[in-house]
């Protein structure tokens, strides 16, 4: 098993299982159950590996089940979400070609721009206007460095700023994964369970990856 499948086997399914952070956690689960047009654009910002991706995969996946329970008021109106990366940015012409027609679609979609704190400033104007008139469209936008926003991007979009998480957190997942990979829980591994948990800053992908060679020997 490399460290990328241990981080993902454990990477949450729902809000439930997302820590730290609680108050942002309930007030995104709160906004899957808006209506259809009443779901805000997101911002999620913070430090690396602390929940942002999860949490955009958990409130897709809520929004759906929510669409789903109360399926009278969205017909015809799921399994619709698009993602976007770093990479797929080359500018203003991917906003205005990839982006902009999905403002103009009947259907409820929700595009979540991973790493959108690479958009340049060029394209974050294009954004403004976009995220304005957004149609039936929610856009989720992700980045570790909120100051590379525009401040007419972020007043567009509800803001979102992830902390780490706090020590005692981490340390309870690392000892959780620990003995669900079926490793005897002694002092010696508790010790090291927490020293990670110290050294990793709340940065949970971080204590997970540091973790990996104490599983696998
Ligand atoms: N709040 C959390 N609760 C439980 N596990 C977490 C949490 N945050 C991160 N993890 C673990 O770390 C992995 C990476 O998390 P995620 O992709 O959500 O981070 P991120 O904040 O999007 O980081 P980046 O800014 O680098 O993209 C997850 O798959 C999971 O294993
Ligand atoms: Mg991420």
């Amino acid at each position: 098993m490399t460290e990328h499948q241990l981080t993902e086997k454990y990477r949450p399914k729902t809000f439930d299982q997302i820590l730290g952070n609680r108050d942002i956690i309930d007030h995104l689960q709160n906004l899957t159950r808006r209506g259809k047009g009443a779901v805000p654009n997101l911002l999620l910002t913070g430090p690396v590996g602390c929940g942002k991706t999860t949490t955009a995969q958990c409130f897709i996946k809520g929004r759906e089940l929510w669409k789903q329970q109360n399926s009278e008021n969205f017909p015809y109106d799921f399994g619709t979400f698009e993602e976007y990366n770093a990479s797929d940015y080359r500018g203003i012409d991917f906003i205005r070609e990839k982006i902009k027609p999905i403002t103009k679609l009947k259907k409820e979609t929700i595009v979540y721009l991973n790493e959108a704190d690479r958009l340049t400033p060029e394209a974050q104007d294009v954004m403004k206007s976009i995220l304005e008139f957004k149609g039936n469209a929610v856009f989720i936008l992700d980045g570790n460095d909120e100051t590379r926003f525009t401040d007419a991007v972020k007043s567009r979009c509800v803001h979102f700023r992830f902390k780490p998480l706090l020590v005692p957190e981490v340390y309870n997942q690392l000892l959780y994964i620990i003995k669900t990979e079926g490793i005897q829980v002694n002092t010696q591994i508790e010790k090291v369970a927490k020293e990670l948990a110290i050294q990793s800053n709340g940065y949970m992908r971080t204590a997970i990856n540091s973790l990996e060679p104490y599983i696998r020997g």
